[in-house]
């Protein structure tokens, strides 16, 4: 089985500069590389600062993660002074900022509801260059169902109001408790993901892989379009089929013979 360790060095391409700047678009691979080569943190060959927009489930799941693998993360909140949140966020080795803070990262991860994201990203300041991870289903009051699809969605929605950055859709299609733990005895579960830039795809698989998950993509963003309802599937199947939250959607590979 690879390890993310393992993915990254498969990546080792991506330090081609001639290869890399042939397959991804100029302006992504100028705002990439010099990121993707600091060498800084645990991870010499990949850290980042990594802006994370909202400390619910999925930004206290995801924070800490990176900041283990030597990124500089930094949880934006509506209350940065809170003295609970500072305290959380110390013991998770995270910084605590405003919203605005994200403006200062390289990667702005969504871990807000969808309704929040209009207004969320007119705070964040200027995107132009950023790779945005997008987490976010557009779900009901109740989680019963979505409240768009299955000719637009909530990824292809952000890129639009947010044209001058990358979007990746990433991270929604798991539980919170996965993004913690998602070590399944031998198997890594299954993260899909769907961007428009290979550059910034490959970034966001590093990320996910990171947190222990296989990374797959799927295509371009357009794919949110499946992505959000397979997420809706994933929460039909926790929420009201019993199946908790201790579990994943996964791509089963038969043994090579
Ligand atoms: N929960 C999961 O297992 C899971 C899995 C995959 C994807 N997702 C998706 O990920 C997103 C986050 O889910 P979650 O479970 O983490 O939600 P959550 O626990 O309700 O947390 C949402 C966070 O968003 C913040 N927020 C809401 N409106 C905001 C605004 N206008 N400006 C700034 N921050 C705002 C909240 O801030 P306050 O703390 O100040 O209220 C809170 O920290 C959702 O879109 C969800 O569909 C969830």
């Amino acid at each position: 089985m690879r390890t993310p360790a393992d993915l990254f060095r498969g990546n080792a391409a991506i330090f081609d500069c001639e290869r890399f700047y042939s397959c991804v678009g100029a302006t992504f691979a100028a705002w990439a590389l010099p990121r993707l080569a600091r060498s800084d943190g645990k991870n010499k060959e990949f850290a980042m600062r990594i802006g994370v927009i909202g400390m619910g489930n999925v930004g206290r799941a995801l924070a800490p993660q990176w900041a283990k693998h030597g990124h500089q993360v930094t949880l934006c909140v509506r209350d940065p002074a809170d003295p609970q949140r500072m305290e959380e966020a110390a013991a998770m080795n995270v910084k605590l900022g405003p919203v605005s803070a994200a403006g200062m990262c390289e990667v702005i991860v969504l871990a807000i509801p969808f309704t929040a994201v209009s207004e969320v990203l007119r705070s964040a300041g200027d995107l132009t260059g950023k790779l945005i991870l997008d987490c976010t289903n557009p779900v009901n009051q109740d989680l019963s169902d979505l409240t768009m699809g299955y000719d637009r969605s909530a990824g292809e929605e952000i890129a639009q109001l947010a044209p001058t950055a990358q979007v990746v859709k990433i991270l929604n299609t798991n539980g919170a408790k996965n993004m913690t733990d998602p070590d399944y005895g031998d198997h890594r579960v299954t993260m899909f993901y769907a961007g428009d830039d290979p550059a910034a795809n490959r970034i966001a698989a590093q990320l996910a892989a990171e947190l222990g998950f296989e990374p797959i993509e799927l295509g371009p963003l357009k794919m949110s379009r499946l992505l959000e309802p397979l997420a809706m599937t994933w929460i039909i199947l926790a929420r009201h089929r019993g199946l908790g939250r201790d579990f994943g959607i996964d791509v089963v590979r038969r043994p090579q013979k």
